[in-house]
């Protein structure tokens, strides 16, 4: 029967006491970690969020009724606990922060039972991931993902005292909204007063946020939950959160510098490290050239080479059929690894297929100073050891050559030189690498549907010097956008926002939009921007992401309450699940299909 804390009032967390409370009488309330009966004593650990306490009880000290009950404890039983705070007399636990100290019980209330969890409440669980969101109730009990909730807790509660000291205002912008030009597909809630109608819920703020400064809110963030149906990873949620941001009267130095003093400030105060501002910029052109990826990893070298000038002449068809069609020939050089086996190479080989390459060909330079690859019998000696000379081989190390349209060389040697270094524990953990990618292409070719989209959105501002060519050659039109990375995570994007008509016509008119349905779609902010809009700027960072990385999570659902699985299920509510057909008659929809009852 679970009593009642009637009379008691908790005096500090469990893991807040320390030797300075030593003397006092407390009383604290928690879950019951464990219970031990060693003979006459009986051993409770207390648990909170902020940690564990040790509680001791002797039928001398808190009677035989007290005593019989601290025996009937289980774990994650409710209970209050009245005792004096001692200098602990067993061995000091050094693993706890209150090791040094132990409360000796004179009272003890069951608040409530628990029956047996389905897994042990203990941070690095073994327990199966499923089953752990399944509970999720139970899991957040866990100190590792407590430490991870508390931590983010910290972050916003950092990025909002930072903001306001940095003049920016908190603004909230709806949920149900028209949909939002960010390129995922949405999210699409039926309206009931609208039959036929749908809202969609905001894959961003961006249009709001653009409307604020029209609006003359000349600093505006948000906290923002954003809704994007796409095929989840490591690092992505249907449901996640912003920290969205929207300045006026600036340009691009002016919104790198606000989200560095952030990040700056959420680094040094959330995990003490020291972030060296300014932080590295590299552009777009630059990051492709030498990683391969738009957010690369400068924890580790490793860097891509591009050889096609080198490899121009020989006879290898792979190389020279690239280069022929407009592609290129490129390189990584992973050092020492000339022996590693061929099986090896053959796992890298279907590794980079997964990013579109043809094949990996390969050349080690073995100890003996002779080459071993795929593709020796295709070239003179002459121009291995030109080749083996761009790459800086030397004896002992192993190289790898993408040939293929430059976008696939990037992305397969970009992928492989992080799974590679992955794979040789290149990478110094304890590394903090932030860098802002900038200069981003405009627009995108989309060969699927034959047009440019935009690389980052519509609103995106071209280059001052691009500007020229965004009517006759829309493709070489750099952008005002830019990327925060950290750790090769992308963390963050924004841009300059196009703010002259006439520039948003002809963005409009590259991405293939009549203007009678860029006014259908956007009407309203087009027609904001006819009564007075400043030149305005902003970026948004990934909060889940920021934090993942803060914390080392090697997943974005360990920093997330309740986060969705990968076919964007919730485990614990079953969400998404059918309704009661009344509510579907309410909206007058019909369903096309038998639905799938897989979560029910
Ligand atoms: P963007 O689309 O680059 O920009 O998003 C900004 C940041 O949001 C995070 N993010 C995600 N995090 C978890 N799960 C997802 N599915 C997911 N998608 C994005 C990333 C990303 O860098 N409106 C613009 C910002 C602007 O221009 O101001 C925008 O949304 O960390
Ligand atoms: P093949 O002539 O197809 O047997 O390929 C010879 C070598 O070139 C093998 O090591 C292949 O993996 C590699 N290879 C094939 N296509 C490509 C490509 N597009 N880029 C780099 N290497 C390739």
């Amino acid at each position: 029967m679970a009593e009642s804390m009637k009379g008691l009032k908790r005096s500090y967390r469990c893991g807040e006491i320390t030797t300075a409370n030593i003397g006092e009488t407390v009383t604290v309330m928690g879950w019951v970690q464990k219970q031990r009966n060693k003979g006459g004593i009986v051993f409770v650990d207390l648990r909170d969020r902020a940690g564990i306490l040790q509680v001791i009880f002797e039928e001398s000290e808190c009677g035989t009724e007290y005593f019989e009950k601290a025996g009937k404890l289980r774990s994650e039983f409710v209970v209050a606990v009245v005792g004096k705070v001692c200098k602990r007399e067993g061995a000091v636990n050094e693993n706890l922060a209150t090791g040094e100290i132990e409360i000796r019980a004179t009272e003890v209330r069951i608040l409530s039972e628990a029956e047996t969890p389905p897994f042990p409440i203990e941070a690095d669980s073994k327990t199966k991931e499923e089953l752990r969101l399944k509970y999720r109730y139970l899991d957040l009990r866990r100190p590792d993902i407590q430490k991870n909730l508390i931590l983010r807790s910290k972050i916003a509660t950092t990025i909002r005292a930072y903001l306001a000291e940095e003049g920016f205002l908190e603004i909230e912008t709806p949920i149900l909204c028209k949909s939002t030009p960010e390129g995922a597909r949405d999210y699409l809630v039926p309206s009931r007063v609208h039959p036929g109608n749908f809202y969609a819920l905001p894959q961003s703020p961006q249009i709001f946020k653009q409307l604020l400064m029209c609006s003359g809110y000349d600093r505006y963030f948000q906290i923002a939950k954003c809704f994007r149906d796409e095929d989840l990873r490591a690092d992505r949620q249907p449901e996640f959160t912003q920290v969205d941001m929207e300045l006026s009267f600036v340009d691009v130095d002016d919104v790198i510098a606000a989200t560095e003093g952030m990040v700056a400030r959420v680094c040094k105060e959330a995990i003490g490290h020291e972030v060296t501002l300014p932080i590295p910029r590299m552009t777009w052109q630059e990051a492709m050239d030498r990683f391969g990826s738009d957010k690369p990893d400068t924890r580790f070298g490793m860097e891509l080479v591009n050889v096609s000038e080198v490899v121009k002449d020989c006879e290898f068809g792979v190389f020279t059929g690239a280069l022929a069609a407009g592609g290129s020939v490129r390189g990584i050089n992973v050092k020492g690894q000339a022996g590693i086996p061929r099986k090896k190479i053959d796992a890298l080989t279907a590794f980079v297929k997964d990013y579109g390459a043809k094949g990996l060909a390969y050349l080690a330079v073995q100890e003996d100073g002779t080459y071993k690859s795929s593709f020796a019998k295709f070239m003179t000696e002459e121009q291995l050891d030109a080749l083996v000379k761009a790459m800086n081989g030397e004896k002992g190390d192993l190289l790898f050559f993408a040939a293929d349209k430059n976008s696939v060389v990037w992305a397969s040697l970009g992928a492989l030189r992080c799974e590679v270094a992955k794979q040789l524990e290149m990478i110094d953990e304890n590394k903090f690498n932030f860098l802002w990618v900038t200069e981003f292409p405009l627009l995108e070719w989309d060969e699927e549907a034959e047009r440019f989209v935009a690389m980052h959105h519509p609103f995106t501002m071209p280059m001052d010097e691009d500007l020229q060519y965004l009517d006759t050659d829309p493709g070489r039109v750099r952008a005002k956008a830019y990327d925060i990375v950290l750790n090769g995570v992308e963390l963050g994007g924004g841009s300059v926002r196009i703010f002259q008509n006439d520039v948003q016509e002809k963005m409009f008119k590259c991405l293939g939009f009549t203007m009678e349905q860029a006014y259908e779609q956007f009407g309203f902010l087009l027609n904001a921007f006819k009564y007075g809009v400043p030149p305005h700027a902003g970026l948004a960072i990934g909060l889940d992401r920021f934090v993942m990385l803060l914390v080392k999570a090697d997943n974005i659902r360990e920093v997330i309450a309740f986060p969705k699985v990968k076919d964007a299920s919730c485990l614990m509510t079953d969400a998404p699940n059918l309704v009661d057909p009344k509510q579907l008659d309410e909206l007058e929809i019909a369903l096309k299909v038998q639905p799938c009852t897989e979560n029910e």
